[in-house]
């Protein structure tokens, strides 16, 4: 294994790929001597996905420390990761994953069991959501995708309203976005407008991600 992590400094080594029984075709590699969760054609989790996720959570945490969050798609956990070192107050994690396999790779090629702090439900993000008790959190982490595409439900209003019902008045819905074309852009941030009260939208140095932080 350090020899595969040593020679990912020079090109990308293999640990395992497949196809999980979601169907979603996966990698894990080691790439730069980190181990990261690879889809067909986007990096999951601890590869580029994790600059997203480090920016979108630092915007975050300048204003809210948030004591209960929510994240819908855990992949590898990268988020999970991050959230770990930068939040030096207790804090309960809830995570949506609704592809078993990923939530096996998470345990087992990315440690994610030492997180007492994260509790894993196995369940589709989109039915979970029209059936959760509102039960409040600070920061919700909306980084659902198929690949590299955003399910067509997070575009629609009323998804964005069954969600905005799980913040608690200050907390902050962090979501991001790739691959969307100009009018898909601004279908979407219509709804966001008709949702939040507060929408901005940022990127990460080096990369076309938009990340969208709203509050109520
Ligand atoms: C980009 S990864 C999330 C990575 C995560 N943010 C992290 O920090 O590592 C997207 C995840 O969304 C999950 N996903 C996609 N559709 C879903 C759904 N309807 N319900 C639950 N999870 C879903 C995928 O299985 C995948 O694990």
């Amino acid at each position: 294994m350090q020899t595969k992590k040593a020679i990912s400094y020079l090109f990308p080594t293999k640990i395992k790929s497949g196809t999980t029984s979601k169907g979603q075709v996966y990698e894990i590699n080691f790439e730069n001597g980190y181990k990261v969760l690879n889809s067909q054609n986007a990096n999951y989790s601890y590869g580029s996905l994790h600059q997203i996720m480090q920016k979108g959570i630092f915007e975050s945490l300048k204003i809210i420390k948030p004591q209960r969050i929510l994240m819908l798609g855990l992949g590898g956990g990268s988020a999970v990761e991050i959230l770990s070192k930068k939040c030096a107050w207790p804090f309960q994690i809830k995570a949506i994953e609704f592809d078993e396999d990923l939530v096996k790779f998470a345990h087992e090629e990315f440690n994610i069991g030492r997180y007492k702090m994260l509790n894993i439900e196995i369940a589709d993000a989109f039915e979970w959501i029209q059936k959760a008790s509102e039960d409040g959190y600070d920061l919700i982490i909306d980084d659902l995708f198929i690949d590299d595409q955003v399910p067509e439900p997070c575009f629609e209003l009323d998804y964005l309203k069954t969600v905005s019902k799980q913040l608690t008045p200050q907390g902050i819905y962090f979501r991001n976005m790739m691959n969307l074309s100009s009018n898909q852009q601004k279908a979407y941030e219509k709804n966001l407008e008709d949702t939040f009260s507060q929408v901005n939208c940022t990127k990460a140095k080096g990369f076309d991600n938009l990340i969208y932080l709203c509050r109520q």
